[in-house]
């Protein structure tokens, strides 16, 4: 499968500065705010519905002050960032992009068909990737900040996975994960908890997320993964059935996910 790619270097300087607290862009600020997703704010403010200040703005990409007041169809709009953070419990053959191009469907549209009304016009980012094939817990915030906390190296947030493997676990290959092994050319994996529940299951937890890491760590000892599972990101262990959400509570975002949400 061919490596996503990064985006290049100026796009993420700009979107790094449009999420400074001081402002924004205006069609990207109403979809964080929840009025609707990116696509269809763009088109509100195209269609001359949304005014600044008492003005018509027609322009997604204009700049917005976070204190502006803005009104969509007449209705005044809290713009300011309010943290949002989902948990979903992702099936298998779904897949963590914008489009499925094999046709199975992406996470996020499974997650619009199971979110309620009240959480349907956010624009909502996905926190990290899952492969098509691997099931369990994904994230997804309206807070691009809340991407870049959750998913940084530094940050050290914990992933528990469970993975099914298709050869006999031994402790010398716990070990030898433990440790940290090579996971692509001249790069070694972090040292890592690792445990046997079964002989035939191994338990990960890994503060670091590369391109395929267990599959990739696992492979390198000799054990190739038959399936994969993500049980707990943090402290924030997957408490939904298949295919459900739920949004956070503020206490879970802060203590499980050890991050401040934006709160207006
Ligand atoms: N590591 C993998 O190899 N795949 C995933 O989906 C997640 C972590």
């Amino acid at each position: 499968m061919a490596r996503p790619r990064k985006p290049p270097k100026w796009l993420e300087a700009a979107r790094h500065r449009a999420s400074e607290d001081s402002g924004d862009w205006l069609a990207r600020a109403l979809s964080r705010a929840g009025v609707s997703p990116f696509g269809e704010a763009e088109r509100l403010v195209q269609a001359g519905r949304v005014t600044v200040e008492g003005k018509v703005v027609r322009q997604p990409l204009a700049p917005l002050q976070l204190q502006a007041r803005v009104e969509v169809d007449g209705q005044p709009v809290d713009v300011r960032p309010t943290t949002r953070v989902l948990m979903f419990h992702k099936p298998a053959g779904l897949v963590t992009a914008a489009s499925d191009a094999e046709g199975e469907g992406t996470v996020f549209e499974a997650l619009r068909r199971a979110l309620p009304p009240s959480l349907q016009g956010y624009g909502w980012h996905a926190v990290g990737r899952l492969d098509r094939d691997t099931t369990g817990l994904l994230l997804f915030t309206n807070d691009e900040r809340f991407v870049a906390h959750a998913t940084q190296p530094q940050t050290h947030l914990p992933k528990r996975y469970l993975a099914r493997v298709g050869a006999a676990v031994t402790e010398e290959k716990l070990a030898k994960l433990r440790a940290g092994v090579e996971v692509e050319a001249g790069v070694t994996s972090r040292p890592a908890q690792a445990r046997a529940p079964e002989k035939d299951v191994v338990e990960l937890t890994l503060t670091e997320g590369r391109y395929h890491q267990v599959k990739r760590m696992l492979n390198a000892v000799g054990l190739p993964t038959l399936a994969l599972h993500r049980e707990a990101v943090g402290g924030l262990v997957l408490d939904v059935a298949e295919g459900d959400v739920r949004e956070l509570v503020e206490d879970e975002v802060r203590g499980a996910l050890s991050y401040s949400p934006r709160c207006g």
